[in-house]
């Protein structure tokens, strides 16, 4: 699956890529980056806060982690891999449902959380981060 999501996942050059990892891994060292997005994110809508009333948010923020891992490291990526095409299936109408104007939300959130969590944040750099997470995002919307 690694090699599936690289060839559609990867678009930017290189060395924007690294320099997102390393952003990416920069909020990685405070233990609460994946647990505050969430709850940026919950905050964002009801609609998105009723999605999760019932979810177990420590596995939650575990498959995030996995996600992005997958997303931004590629071969990198030291998780369990997760199959993108899944989440896509488990997210679509037939699952829990996810709207794709939904996913503007998340990205928007998890761009400010990452704006706080990396010291090094920048705009260049969030249209950087922008850029690694389109496909991906695209991906999912166009699954729905
Ligand atoms: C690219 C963006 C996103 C990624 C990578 C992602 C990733 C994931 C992953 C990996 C899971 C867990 C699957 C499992 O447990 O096997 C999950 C579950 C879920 N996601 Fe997302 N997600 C994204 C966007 C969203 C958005 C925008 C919403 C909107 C509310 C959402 C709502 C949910 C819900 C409701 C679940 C199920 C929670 C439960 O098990 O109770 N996700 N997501």
């Amino acid at each position: 699956m690694n090699v599936v999501m690289n060839a559609g996942v990867k678009g930017v050059s290189n060395e924007s890529a690294d320099r997102v990892w390393r952003s990416y891994q920069r909020c990685l060292e405070d233990y609460h980056f994946l647990q505050e997005f969430y709850l940026r994110f919950i905050e964002t809508s009801p609609e998105v806060a009723q999605k999760f009333a019932n979810t177990d948010m420590d596995h939650q923020v575990l498959m995030l982690r996995a996600s992005l891992d997958l997303m931004l490291g590629g071969d990198r990526s030291t998780s369990e891999p997760v199959a993108l095409r899944q989440v896509a299936k488990l997210h679509s109408r037939h699952g829990v449902d996810v709207p794709p104007r939904l996913y503007d939300c998340w990205l928007e959130s998890l761009l400010l959380t990452v704006a706080r969590f990396d010291p090094g944040f920048d705009d260049e750099l969030e249209q950087a981060w922008r850029a690694e997470l389109q496909k991906g995002v695209a991906y999912m919307k166009a699954a729905y």
